[in-house]
């Protein structure tokens, strides 16, 4: 069944994150030792979404929608990072589509949060209701038909919301953005909720933190407590430097702790993963941090689930123990 929900949803939350984003930007361009300086706008934006102010007002609008919605808060899950979009003037956006191909679950809803001013060529465009189930039948066997955006203008329109306002739609209803042939860049995110109950759900739960009932971050915290040590394997296939950006944002936005790091000798084997994993190795932490379970053989893999220290890979945003 196809559900069709596209309402702007008014909310004060909404008018607090704009203002905070605002001041953000503000204090980042004013302070000439900020680190920000040299940052890029989407960088600023990565780092304005990862505040905790900012997480704590995104339970607050999640909960807003959800009991808008007449769902129960304490069964509803929220995307955890939001979707970043800069969105320069001449810079092109994306192709027709619906969030539930991209794996979100049939009854999930995106809330669309814009952080500066909107014109019609900067915004993103929805499909009408009256249009919206004959498009997703044609595309769908027709897929190349979703890059022809111009064709099927008509049929969307264009996503304004009044200030203070986000745009919430359903998973199934398409979506696109034009060329922003305006002058005006728009700064917005996006992230989704839905219920624990929508098994049509593609998306790992690790990205998504249960809202409670209290408005709290309710997500476990125990990982948080753990000294992690920085494991970077050179002379394979995956480039180091690539190991540890991947490392270092996902410790960033997970909360992690990394006390220090290690190199894995790189002519025989993996002894130094072997001397952390066999308690030989005397570096107050409680495990290992690695990029990916693909920088191991498997028997170096096999060992990170029998040893009695703590492993975490960052890519697969896997564990070697449970909650
Ligand atoms: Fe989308």
């Amino acid at each position: 069944m196809t559900r069709y929900v596209f309402e702007y949803f008014k909310s004060q939350t909404v008018e607090t994150l704009r203002s905070e984003y605002t001041r953000y930007t503000a204090l980042s361009a004013a302070d000439d030792q900020s680190r920000h300086r040299h940052l890029q706008p989407r960088q600023i934006l990565l780092d304005f979404l990862s505040t905790r102010m900012i997480k704590k007002l995104l339970k607050d609008l999640s909960r807003e929608v959800a009991i808008w919605r007449g769902w129960d808060v304490n069964d509803v899950l929220m995307q955890m990072l939001p979707t970043p979009r800069i969105y320069t003037p001449r810079s092109h956006g994306t192709s027709i589509h619906c969030d539930f191909w991209y794996g979100h679950g049939e009854n999930y809803l995106t809330i669309w949060v814009p952080l500066t001013d909107l014109v019609a060529e900067n915004s993103f465009q929805i499909c009408k209701k009256e249009h919206n189930r004959n498009l997703l039948r044609q595309f769908i066997t027709d897929f190349d038909q979703t890059l022809n955006q111009t064709r099927y203008s008509g049929k969307f329109q264009p996503v304004l919301p009044p200030v203070g306002s986000a745009a919430v739609f359903s998973s199934t209803v398409l979506h696109h953005s034009l060329r922003n042939k305006s002058d005006l860049t728009r700064v917005s995110f996006d992230f989704r909720i839905g219920p624990i109950s929508d098994k049509t759900s593609t998306k790992r739960k690790e990205n998504f933190l249960r809202l409670s009932s209290d408005n709290v971050l309710h997500e476990s915290d125990q990982i948080k407590e753990f000294r992690f040590i920085k494991y970077i394997r050179g002379g394979g296939i995956i480039d180091t430097l690539t190991q540890h950006v991947l490392i270092e944002g996902v410790a960033r936005a997970r909360e992690l702790q990394i006390v220090g790091q290690e190199a894995e000798v790189e002519r025989f084997g993996f002894p130094v993963l072997q001397q952390y994993l066999t308690g030989k190795c005397h570096v107050d932490c409680d495990g290992l941090i690695i990029s990916s379970t693909s920088i191991l053989s498997a028997d170096a893999l096999k060992a990170c689930f029998t040893t009695n220290i703590k492993v975490y890979f960052c890519l697969e945003s896997l564990t070697n123990w449970s909650d």
